[in-house]
C-alpha cells in the first residue's frame, strides 16, 4: 500500500485531527529509526506504514482495538503479516500478542512515548523547538501529567529496543522537531 492510499485509508476511519497527528508522529518515528538502521526503501516504507496504521480502528472500534483493524479492516488491503503482527503486539494487554520482531518492538517503543512527547509539546509555546530530554523525563515523573500515558509501557519500550530512555527521548524529539519544521505534524 503506497503512502497516498494509506493516508486515504486513515482519513476514512479517523476524523480526529489529534489521532491523525499521533498516527503520523509514530509513522515518522518508525521511518526514521528504519533509516538509521540503513534499511532498504521497501522496509523503511513498511516501518512507516506500520506506524501510520497502528491505531486505525481506535476511534470507531475502541473496544475491539487493535484486533478489529487487523482482523476486519486491513485484510481488505495488501498489508503484510509482519505489519499485522506488529499492530496486534502494540497492545499486548488487549490482544495477548507480545512484541517479538524488531518491527513489533520499535512500534511498541515509539507509540506511547510519541504521545507523551506530543503532550509535553502542547505545554510549550515553541512546541518541540528547544525541548530538552530533561523536561520530558521530569514530566514522566509527574504522574498526574498525561496520566493516561502508561509510564510502564514507555520503560518497557526502551527495554525492548535496547536503548536508554534519554537516548530514545532525544531521538524522537529530533525527529519531531524536523517534521514540525516541515509542517508535517502538529
Ligand atoms: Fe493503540
Ligand atoms: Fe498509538
Amino acid at each position: 500500500m503506497n503512502k497516498e492510499s494509506a493516508h486515504e485509508l486513515l482519513s476514512q476511519y479517523i476524523k480526529s485531527n489529534s489521532l491523525i497527528n499521533h498516527s503520523k508522529m509514530v509513522a515518522f518515528a518508525m521511518e526514521s529509526y528504519a533509516l538509521s538502521k540503513n534499511m532498504d526503501v521497501e522496509t523503511t516504507h513498511k516501518w512507516w506504514l506500520t506506524g501510520l496504521l497502528h491505531d486505525l480502528d481506535w476511534e470507531q472500534f475502541p473496544d475491539e482495538h487493535p484486533s478489529y483493524a487487523v482482523n476486519v479492516l486491513l485484510p481488505n488491503y495488501e498489508i503484510g503479516e509482519d505489519i499485522l503482527h506488529a499492530i496486534l503486539s502494540h497492545a499486548p494487554a488487549r490482544t495477548g500478542v507480545h512484541p517479538t520482531s524488531e518491527l513489533d518492538r520499535y512500534l511498541f517503543a515509539c507509540d506511547e512515548l510519541s504521545g507523551f512527547i506530543h503532550a509535553v509539546s502542547l505545554m510549550r509555546p515553541t512546541a518541540y523547538d528547544g525541548m530538552k530530554v530533561k523536561s520530558v523525563t521530569k514530566k514522566l515523573k509527574t504522574l498526574n501529567f498525561a496520566a493516561n500515558v502508561s509510564r510502564e509501557d514507555i520503560h518497557e519500550g526502551v527495554r525492548l529496543i535496547d536503548t536508554s530512555l534519554q537516548d530514545h527521548i532525544q531521538y524522537l524529539i529530533t525527529v519531531f522537531q524536523q517534521k514540525k519544521l516541515e509542517g508535517l505534524i502538529d
